[in-house]
Formats: structure tokens, C-alpha cells, sequence
């Protein structure tokens, strides 16, 4: 397999952080790469605006998210990075409208200006799966075990095309086609078992894109396969995307994904949004002490990796009772008192380059965001 470099050159690199990066793009990204895709355009297609969305337990209301925005551009890339029980999925299940009646959705999310979070049901099953699509994590979650993949296929043109099914299946062998199943007339009969989880994942992407939707959103789509496999799923999804025309949001707890595959990228952190910016920005110039933390313990994909490299210590606060002042605080390797008692806004601190973070000047004064994580013993 032939590696090309990953495509956020560095402009001022600190060593540490650019070895992980450039690894973990090369690894997960073997031929094609954001360089190849067509560039977005200035049309905002989504637009996030203070979402936030509760849901009430015995114990009290679960903040799943607490005002999140973001624009999502025509043909962009906006990687949305977290750790487990960030908000990622909630958050965009409401986008999809698929959040459980319980819970409470505020704010605004809006698709080529049209509000959805006001349309019935009916408006919201027309736009769902044609213009804003989803691929899942488990590809066996979402297809039914005991029909075959060409009828899925076949039914999702159907449900929003009046076409014959013989066409509606001859789109299903072109996107099977497309998305790198080999002899996909023959396959179309195949049930979802007989294939790897590789190419059931190929499947749902084929599924997404089967109705040539604006947005993408794919939530952890590569996280159950292996290392190889991940790779050619992503270089897939990019691939496709431009024959689409679409763009993508890309959900995962793993910032490795999201290099040399996301325009922009915004980290999340108890269902807030902490720091925004390039890709290349939040990899060579983070202003967040979470987001450095989360480039300190990029997985060593090969095994091999510097073994600096560690996860956060501590876990996520619990989002019923979340702590005064700044969430990450118990986490943080820089909080100070006022970290303690006042939660900070995502304030601007480059261009295009926002972070919430009372200290985010420390991180850029220091050589090597990465090295607050380590134990004195490590040195920094
Ligand atoms: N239906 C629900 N009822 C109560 N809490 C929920 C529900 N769905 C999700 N949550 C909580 O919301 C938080 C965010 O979840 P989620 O968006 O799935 O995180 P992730 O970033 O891992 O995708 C988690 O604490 C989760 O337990
Ligand atoms: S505000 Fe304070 S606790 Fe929060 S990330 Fe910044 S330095 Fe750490
Ligand atoms: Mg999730």
C-alpha cells in the first residue's frame, strides 16, 4: 500500500505532536485524502444555532448538549471530535430528528435556511435519507438482517422517487458499483451476513448516497473495523462525497480519523462545543487544554507508538450534575481558581480559531501542548 503525506502540513511544528499526526494520517489514510477532494463552497447547507437538548431522568435532566453551533459548508469536511458521552451522536440524531420524544430540543438547526426543528413529522421523513443522510457505526443496527441488501437498497429510492423498482434496483447495482463492491448485480441478492463488516459498511455509505443528499453524516463509521479496512472506508466516503456533491459531517471519538479527512473540526466536551478551527490549527496549534490532551493520546495504531502518548486522566463529568466553572476542570492540568467557579466562552483567539478556555495563551506560548499531560516523572 503506498502512503502519500497527509495533507495538514504543519506550519510551525512542534515534534511531538506533528510525529502523531503525521502517523496516525498516514495510517488511517492511505491514497485518497482531503487534497483530492473538490473544495467547499461559501453556501452554508446547516446551520447549529445554541442547540441544546435534555432529557429528564428520576435523578434529574441529563444536559446531553448545552448550546452547540456550527455552520456546515457545501462540500466541507467538519470533523466533530469527543469522547465518549460528549453529545455527538445526540446532537445529531437531532439533526435527523430521531431523538426519543422525551427529550428537549431548544435552539435552531436549520437546512438551506428552513427551520427543522418546527417540522412535522411528514416534513421531516421527506428530508431525511434524501437530503440528510446517516451512516451509523453498526452497520447491522440499521439493515435488516433477513432481507436482502439489493431490496433495502431498492426501498430507500422508493421511498422518496416515483420510479419502477427495476430502476430503483439498477440505482442500487450503480451505487454498489460505486462504492467498491465488486460484481454488484450479483450482490444486490446477498443478505446483510454475507458480507464482511467492511462491506456492509460500504453498504450503508451506498445507502446514504443512493438519493443524492447535501449532507452526509457519519457517526463513528469506521470505529468495529480494523485499521486497513478504516482506511478504504474513509478514502471511500471522501471519493463519493464528490460524486454527490455533498458534504460530510464526521463524528468520532478518535482526533487520528479526522486528520488529512476534515476541513475544519470542532471539539466537544460535556456537550459544548471547546475549541473550533482548521484541522491544521486544533493539530499544530491547539488552544484547548481538552484538545491537547485528546493529541496526546491519538492510538498507536501500529502498536508502536511513542509511548508519551496516553489518554486524559479522570473520565467526563456526569451531565446531571455537572461542576461549577469549567467542565474539564478536575481533568485539567492548568485550572486555576477561576477555572473553578466561571465556565469560559468560546472566545476567538486566531482567525477562524475559537477555544473556551480561561488559559488558552499558555498553550500557545508553550513548544508542545501535549507535554502538560505528562507526569512529572516524564518530564515536560
Ligand atoms: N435517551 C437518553 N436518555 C438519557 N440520556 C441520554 C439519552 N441518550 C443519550 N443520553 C446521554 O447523553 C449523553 C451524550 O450522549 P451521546 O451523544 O450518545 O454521546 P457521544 O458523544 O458518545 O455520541 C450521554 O451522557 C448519554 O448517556
Ligand atoms: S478553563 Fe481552566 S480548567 Fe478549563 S481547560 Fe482552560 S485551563 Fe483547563
Ligand atoms: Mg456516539
Amino acid at each position: 500500500m503506498s502512503l502519500t503525506p497527509p495533507i495538514n502540513t504543519p506550519k510551525a511544528p512542534t515534534p511531538p505532536v506533528e510525529a502523531a499526526v503525521t502517523e496516525a494520517a498516514e495510517e488511517v489514510h492511505a491514497a485518497h485524502t482531503l487534497a483530492d477532494a473538490r473544495p467547499p463552497s461559501d453556501e452554508e447547507i446547516l446551520t447549529v444555532e445554541n442547540l441544546t437538548v435534555e432529557f429528564p431522568t428520576d435523578d434529574g435532566a441529563v444536559q446531553a448538549v448545552r448550546g452547540l453551533s456550527y455552520t456546515l459548508r457545501a462540500r466541507e469536511v467538519l470533523g466533530i471530535v469527543g469522547e465518549s458521552g460528549s453529545g455527538k451522536s445526540v446532537s445529531s440524531m437531532a439533526i435527523m430528528g430521531l431523538l426519543p420524544k422525551s427529550a428537549r430540543v431548544r435552539g435552531s438547526i436549520r437546512y438551506r435556511g428552513q427551520e427543522l426543528l418546527t417540522l412535522r413529522p411528514k416534513e421531516q421523513r421527506a428530508l431525511r435519507g434524501r437530503k440528510i443522510a446517516m451512516i451509523f457505526q453498526d452497520p447491522m443496527t440499521s439493515l435488516n438482517p433477513v432481507r436482502s441488501v439489493g431490496d433495502q437498497l431498492a426501498e430507500a429510492v422508493l421511498a422518496h422517487h416515483l420510479v419502477p423498482r427495476r430502476k430503483a434496483l439498477a440505482r442500487a447495482a450503480e451505487m454498489l458499483n460505486l462504492v467498491g463492491i465488486p460484481q454488484a448485480e450479483r450482490r444486490l441478492r446477498a443478505y446483510p451476513h454475507e458480507f464482511s463488516g467492511g462491506m456492509r459498511q460500504r453498504v450503508m455509505i451506498a445507502m446514504a448516497i443512493i438519493n443524492n443528499p447535501d449532507v452526509i453524516i457519519a457517526d463513528e463509521p469506521t470505529t468495529a473495523l480494523d485499521v486497513t479496512v478504516q482506511a478504504q472506508i474513509l478514502e471511500k466516503l471522501l471519493e463519493v462525497k464528490d460524486t454527490v456533491n455533498a458534504a460530510i459531517l464526521m463524528i468520532t471519538h478518535d482526533l487520528g480519523v479526522i486528520a488529512g479527512m476534515a476541513h475544519r473540526t470542532l471539539v466537544m466536551y460535556a456537550g459544548k462545543p471547546v475549541e473550533v478551527a482548521a484541522t491544521d490549527d486544533v493539530f499544530y496549534e491547539p488552544r484547548m487544554p481538552y484538545t491537547a490532551g485528546l493529541l496526546g493520546s491519538i492510538p498507536a495504531l501500529d502498536g508502536e507508538r511513542d509511548e508519551r502518548l496516553r489518554p486524559i486522566a479522570g473520565s467526563p463529568p456526569s451531565l446531571i450534575r455537572l461542576p461549577a466553572g469549567c467542565p474539564f476542570s478536575p481533568r485539567c492540568p492548568l485550572t486555576t481558581e477561576v477555572c473553578r467557579t466561571d465556565e469560559p466562552e468560546l472566545a476567538e483567539v486566531g482567525e477562524g480559531h475559537r477555544a473556551a478556555c480561561h488559559h488558552s495563551e499558555r498553550l500557545a506560548e508553550a513548544e508542545d501542548a501535549t507535554a502538560f499531560f505528562r507526569t512529572p516523572e516524564e518530564g515536560r
